[in-house]
């Protein structure tokens, strides 16, 4: 089964297992086996003293002072902008940095020019991130929000999309949807979704928070108008994360956050003048070794390669969903293949609480995973998967590219024995 499953041909990802430093670690002495990759990346070694130079070696701010610490920072940051601009395609003054994914889809909900009687339109599995900010412009009557229904595998579908844009005719201003589903890691048809987007006129954001650890996400390439990404879900630093977009769509955008940094001048009689973009949306003093430490997770994932890192999980899930599938009970969520789940196993075994399950996992064998609605509440409350086997949540299962075989052994064991108690 292994051999079969991981040819000579592949590259064994594996080998840079020993860049992060959690395996080091043991807990009652058993190794740790991390399966929340979906939730957090593991960070190796290169990323964590990158930010940690910044601290010992140049702890100053950028663009203030003109002393000789500012300038390293400021050339530091400048750097990494430079690096994350060209690993999603795009220009280096549209990375706008942000505290994290969230955040960067809220200035996009907060700046775009929106006009009374618009509509956003989304899945109908979105990440609360990519959900409540668009339920409260509707609250505050400033926008209306629609959806897109997913099939009954769960799955996009490009004519229920084209269906909703031909309904609301022209007012469809913005499509924000993830690219790829943190609730069971399916990936939607981006391109498509652009191309039909752009036929009605209207922008596209995605939210790459899932998908930009194995997948290629270039701007530019892709034609989507904003993305909008997390560095802590592809091996980088907490609370950093970017919205990029290109410089026309963001001189369009209204500034979010205000204050230091993001103006040129102020007065007290009210006028004011912004700074140029992305400084006029990056409010306030910056994460420096959060922003010097995403521009090396980018320089360390592309020494990976996302393709490889792809080929890796879907190798896992593979492996995860043929030693399970005869389990009696267990129902997994999302389509049967598991090509089409990218790193995410996402579960039930009925009869048993997903909490509980989750809490055996970790007590009996260390194995990390999540439990509950990962923040897609809406999905679970939806009447058709409310009387389902997920009404109460899944168990998920999320696999890194440091993640072995020999793990997801020890995790189909785990489960089959939960599964019997
Ligand atoms: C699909 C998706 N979108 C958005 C987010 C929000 O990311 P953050 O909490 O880093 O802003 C997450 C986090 O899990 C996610 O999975």
């Amino acid at each position: 089964m292994l051999t079969k499953l991981f040819s000579r041909k592949d590259v064994d990802l594996t080998i840079f297992r020993a860049d992060f430093p959690l395996f080091q670690r043991q807990i009652k002495n058993k190794p740790i086996i991390y399966f929340d990759n979906a939730c957090m990346s593991l960070r190796p070694k290169s990323v964590i003293e990158k930010s940690n130079e910044y601290y010992y070696n140049f702890p100053g701010c950028a663009g203030r002072s003109n002393h000789k610490i500012a300038e390293e920072v400021e050339e530091a940051v400048h750097e990494a902008r430079t690096e994350i601009a060209k690993f999603f395609g795009a220009e280096e003054k549209a990375v706008v940095f942000t505290k994290n994914c969230t955040e960067a889809i809220n200035l996009v909900a907060h700046g775009f020019p929106f006009k009374s009687g618009d509509v956003v339109l989304t899945t109908d599995k979105e990440h609360n991130s990519n959900l409540l900010p668009w339920l409260k412009l509707q609250k505050q009557g400033l926008i209306r929000h629609e959806y897109v229904d997913s099939t009954s595998t769960n799955e996009f579908s490009l004519e229920a999309f084209e269906n909703k844009l031909k309904e609301h005719n022209g007012k469809v201003k913005l499509v924000s949807m993830m690219f790829t589903s943190n609730l069971d890691g399916v990936t939607n048809p981006v391109k498509e979704i652009v191309t039909i987007a752009h036929k009605y006129k209207a922008k596209v954001l995605f939210d790459c928070a899932q998908a930009v650890i194995s997948h290629e996400v270039k701007l530019k390439k892709l034609g989507a108008d904003f993305i909008t990404v997390s560095a802590h879900k592809m091996l980088g630093p907490n609370g950093i994360g970017a919205l990029i977009s290109t410089s026309e769509n963001l001189k369009k955008l209204n500034q979010f956050l205000v204050g230091g940094e993001t103006v040129k001048d102020s007065n007290l009689d009210g006028s004011y003048v912004m700074e140029d973009i992305p400084e006029r949306f990056e409010a306030g003093l910056q994460n420096y070794p959060g922003i010097i430490g995403f521009g090396e997770a980018v320089r360390y994932l592309k020494r990976v390669g996302v393709e490889k890192v792809h080929k890796q999980l879907v190798k896992l899930n593979q492996y995860i969903t043929d030693g399970l599938k005869d389990v009696p009970n267990l129902y997994v969520l999302g389509p049967s293949e598991s090509s089409k789940r990218n790193g995410v196993f996402s579960f039930v075994i009925k009869g048993k609480n997903v909490h509980e399950v989750s809490l055996l996992l970790n007590n009996l064998h260390n194995i990390m995973v999540r439990s509950g609605a990962h923040c897609v509440h809406s999905w679970f409350n939806k009447p058709e998967n409310k009387c389902s086997v997920f009404k109460d949540g899944t168990i998920r299962a999320s696999f890194g590219f440091y993640n072995t075989v020999e793990e997801a052994e020890v995790f189909v064991k785990a489960v089959k024995e939960i599964a019997r108690l």
